[in-house]
């Protein structure tokens, strides 16, 4: 594996590889990687002659100075399981790399952008965007690999490469868990032993309100999981929403739309975790 810090290496280098008439397919992170990252690295390298992985904490995509701060940063350790995984090429630029000069450009993704985490962290979407353009231009993949625990972001992306016309298949990935349903994150490494403890409850109240999903109403679930969470004194929910997977309105009943997903932010203390739900109703109920 290749370390590159300078888009002109790598982009010298792809362009050698791209002559030989290779594949490219890329992973983009923010490092501190877990086994979901590597399930997506796995992924890429299995349906691509070349495989790229960026590691760039892109500040852009931050609203919140403290949380860019606090991310946490593992680049040593990084680099051993991207070797193990079988990337070939890590690029993991510097700010003023990404950043030669301000990025002023402003993305509209209308409403796709406006609720949950559009909607609690502003500005976040268009930071993503900006990073996600950047990196696309430089790589030039056919194919890119995200996780679903991102699912809006995924949204966001598919949005973006459809109004650019960008050359790139975005390939969405299952979101991997812990034995005990906790979403893998990079922030779970944030949490204190006990907060460790009590963050699956978010996991496996989002499972159980799937099934109660069944005969119960959208209001009735939403105020399951929102009540359920909040009772433990170190959740606090953030906002739950049961929306239509494609336009992220938010649903007041069943029939509305198939397969709604279900769309969690958490703090637990001061981390602020994500997950999702698909529920999975039958057409024909009413309420
Ligand atoms: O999902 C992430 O880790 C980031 O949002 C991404 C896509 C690497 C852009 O910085």
């Amino acid at each position: 594996m290749k370390t590159l810090n300078s888009v002109k290496d790598l982009k010298n280098l792809l362009t050698q590889e791209r002559l030989k008439n290779k594949n490219i397919g890329f992973v983009p992170t923010m490092g501190a990687l877990h086994d979901g990252h590597l399930s997506l690295v796995k992924h890429c390298v299995r349906e691509n002659e070349v495989c790229v992985v960026s590691i760039f904490v892109n500040p852009t995509q931050f609203n919140d100075k403290n949380d860019l701060d606090a991310y946490p940063r593992t680049p040593e350790k990084d680099r051993t399981l991207l070797q193990t995984a079988g990337c070939n090429y890590l690029f993991a630029p510097s700010e003023k790399e990404m950043y030669p000069e301000p990025d002023t450009r402003t993305f509209n993704f209308g409403n796709l952008a406006c609720v949950m985490e559009g909607e609690h962290r502003p500005g976040h979407f268009n930071g993503v965007a900006q990073i996600v353009s950047k990196l696309f231009n430089i790589i030039g993949p056919c194919k890119a690999y995200f996780g679903e625990k991102d699912f809006q972001q995924i949204a966001i992306i598919q949005q973006m490469v459809k109004s650019l016309h960008l050359n790139v298949q975005i390939i969405p990935c299952p979101t991997l868990r812990e034995a005990d349903g906790l979403a893998m994150s990079s922030r779970n490494q944030l949490l204190s032993d006990e907060q460790r403890r009590k963050a699956p409850l978010i996991a496996q109240t989002l499972k159980e309100s799937a099934t109660l999903a069944t005969n119960k109403t959208v209001r009735e679930v939403k105020d399951f999981v929102t009540n359920t969470l909040n009772k433990e004194p170190l959740l606090r929910v953030e906002y739950f929403e049961i929306a239509n997977r494609h336009t992220f309105t938010p649903i007041t009943c069943w029939t509305e739309t198939t397969l709604p997903i279900g769309c969690i932010a958490v703090f637990c203390g001061n981390v602020r975790l994500i997950d999702n739900i698909t529920y999975f109703v039958p057409q024909i109920q009413t309420n």
